[in-house]
């Protein structure tokens, strides 16, 4: 198993906060926020990963970072030169994935859970987890029946049909490349994860899974706030 961190985008929503730096190294408590799915990678036994940046602060990432010995684990850096979707990772990705499975998590996602089983145990597909939310409209939201079996997958929803967010670390086979090179750019341009999801779906190889502990989103100031809280509770307690 693979491991990609997507950390590229412009951080517009958080301006002026990401105008000279990039959103994923803005400080969570006493940590740059791109440790934060750094660690639930390594939680999960994953040892090579791929970090993607966006080309103006990418000497900042390689500072911070390096090769990945400090973390006892191997770095590869890749640029995305715009912001283009996130599904555009497993092509930018693609040598790196070559026929291996991938683990894809999101530089400014905070989870509490370890996935180590979730990923030990994967074998071919796509996972997905979800977690219950009370602003749905935000992410890409599961429908499910009444058998908890998903739908559909509908990307921030003006009218959502659950209350169940997609968050964002997701686990695919190999095909992933060749199906997000079959995706069309959605209408806001971006070559959309949940697009690529609803693939899975369709071809029946899609296992939506559920989070069980905290998950923060840091893509609001009010969600930033939530999760600098939430490291400073963990870390005292810890
Ligand atoms: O956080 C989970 C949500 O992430 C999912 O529920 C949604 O289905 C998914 O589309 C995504 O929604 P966001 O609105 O949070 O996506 P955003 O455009 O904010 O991008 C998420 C992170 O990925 C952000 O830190 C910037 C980075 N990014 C984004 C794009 C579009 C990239 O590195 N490259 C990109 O091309």
């Amino acid at each position: 198993m693979k491991g990609i961190i997507l950390a590229g985008g412009s951080g517009t929503r958080l301006r002026p906060l990401t105008k000279v730096t990039s959103k994923q190294l803005l400080p969570i408590y006493d940590k740059p926020m791109i440790f934060y799915p750094l660690e639930t990678l390594l939680k999960a036994g994953i040892k090579d990963i791929l970090i993607i940046v966006a080309p103006d602060h990418a000497g900042d990432f390689l500072k911070l970072l390096g090769s990945g010995q400090e973390f006892g684990c191997k770095f590869t850096y890749e640029i995305q030169d715009k912001p283009d979707g996130l599904a555009q990772a497993f092509i930018i990705g693609q040598n790196f994935i070559g026929n291996d499975s991938v683990t894809l998590i999101l530089g400014d996602n905070l989870f509490e859970d370890d996935f180590s089983d979730a990923i030990r145990s994967f074998k071919s597909g796509g996972r997905i987890f979800a977690k219950e939310v009370t602003d749905p409209e935000r992410f890409g939201v599961v429908e499910f029946d009444d058998q908890r079996r998903a739908l559909s997958i509908v990307e921030k929803p003006t009218e959502p049909k659950s209350n169940y967010a997609v968050t964002g670390l997701y686990i695919y086979d190999s095909t992933v490349v060749e199906k997000v090179k079959n995706l069309q750019p959605s209408a806001r341009g971006e070559l959309e994860i949940t697009d690529l999801n609803n693939v899975y779906l369709q071809e029946g190889s899609l296992d939506v899974a559920f989070v069980e502990g905290k998950w923060l989103d840091t893509g609001t100031f009010e969600s930033l706030f939530e999760a600098i809280v939430f490291a400073r509770d963990r870390s005292r307690a810890a």
